[in-house]
């Protein structure tokens, strides 16, 4: 691919192919060295654990290149932590942080002209990805395993850029269980959103707002993102042992300090989704996306925040401040960003 050839203006989140991806592998006990492919296949046991007992994991990051031409990369240490409790949650191989880290400057590095313009407002998109290679047929961990990372220049998640977008509740399917591997970022739990998900997108809704498994009372997340809600100045996120750890969520909720709101990480009834001035989704993909209406199709009952698609001062005030830091238009005051040189 010539990245010349690129129309920056349109790309969506799409993979393309780039020139290297890394590759790292777990044998008798250990991890090797990380190696350069330029291929864009994997060469793989039919037996492998992560084809039949869900062995996966993966995270995803991005880096950025700024008005003066250097290239960012936003909160790596935070995506290799998450990597290595997804790892304790379904027994896979922990990856060293710094091993993580070294991988991701690595393959950034050898991709760096397709890392988009700061003109262009996309970014790279890094997909760090964990399996169980080795070859059971009894219910077990692997005994070997491959971590690899691609990347892939993207532009925004939902088609319209950053616009309200609608959103539904479909009580007929649950993302992840209130013990089970919610909170981990395991192939999983996104095979469990495809079909809500794909009903939810016929329907013209750009994600589907899943509620607690157990009671279906509390709101948990989106199938790609985190939830929060903005009332009185506060900025209200839920709490729950079935959804993931967001690290926009954590950065958001830090920043909604640094503008002197409050922050509330607890249970959302659903109920209080009529109280929010702003809702929206928050995560590496969909970075702020607001969200103008929640269908709750089930109970046909809805929630509306924006009759026109506009987003609300809040959230645009987070998703500006967020992209500053991320493109270094503005001071990095708590140390996310590493610069690759
Ligand atoms: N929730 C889910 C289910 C996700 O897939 C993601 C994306 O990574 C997020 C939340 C947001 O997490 P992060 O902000 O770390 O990207
Ligand atoms: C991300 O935001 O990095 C995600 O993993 C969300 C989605 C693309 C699965």
């Amino acid at each position: 691919m010539d990245n010349n050839a690129i129309d920056w203006g349109k790309l969506g989140f799409q993979y393309m192919d780039t020139d290297y991806n890394v590759r790292c592998y777990y044998r008798n006990g250990e991890w090797g060295e990380i190696e350069v492919s330029s291929s864009n296949v994997i060469n793989l046991h039919m037996a492998a654990t992560c084809l039949h007992y869900g062995q996966e994991a993966f995270e995803g990051l991005k880096a950025f290149r700024g008005k003066d031409g250097k290239i960012r990369v936003f909160r790596m240490e935070e995506n290799a932590k998450r990597l290595q409790k997804t790892s304790d949650g379904i027994l896979l191989a922990k990856l060293p942080i710094e091993k993580f880290c070294e991988a991701v400057k690595k393959v950034i590095k050898l991709n760096e002209r397709f890392v988009p313009p700061y003109e262009s407002g996309c970014s790279l998109y890094i997909r760090p990805l964990l399996i169980g290679t080795g070859a059971k047929i009894g219910v077990g961990p692997a005994d070997e395993y491959l971590f690899m990372i691609f990347v892939s220049p993207v532009g925004p998640y939902f088609k319209d850029g950053f616009k309200a977008t609608p959103v539904c509740i479909l009580r007929g399917y649950d993302r992840a269980a209130p013990l089970g591997t919610g909170t981990f970022k395991v192939g999983g739990n996104y095979a469990a959103s495809l079909v809500p998900g794909s009903l939810g997108k016929q329907m013209g809704y750009s994600a589907v707002l899943y509620l607690d498994a157990k009671e279906k009372k509390y709101v948990d997340e989106c199938g790609p993102a985190n939830f929060f809600g903005i009332k009185n100045n506060t900025y209200v996120t839920p709490k729950s042992t079935s959804i993931l750890p967001s690290i926009t969520n954590m950065s958001l909720q830090q920043l909604a300090k640094d503008f002197g709101m409050t922050v509330e990480q607890r249970q959302i009834p659903e109920e209080e989704l009529a109280t929010f001035e702003e809702a929206g989704e928050c995560g590496t993909a969909a970075v702020v996306s607001p969200i103008c209406r929640i269908d709750d199709k089930d109970l046909n009952k809805s929630y509306e925040y924006s009759k026109d698609g506009k987003p609300g001062p809040i959230c645009t005030k987070f998703y500006n401040t967020l992209r500053a830091i991320q493109y270094g238009d503005m001071e990095d005051t708590h140390g996310w960003v590493t610069i690759i040189d």
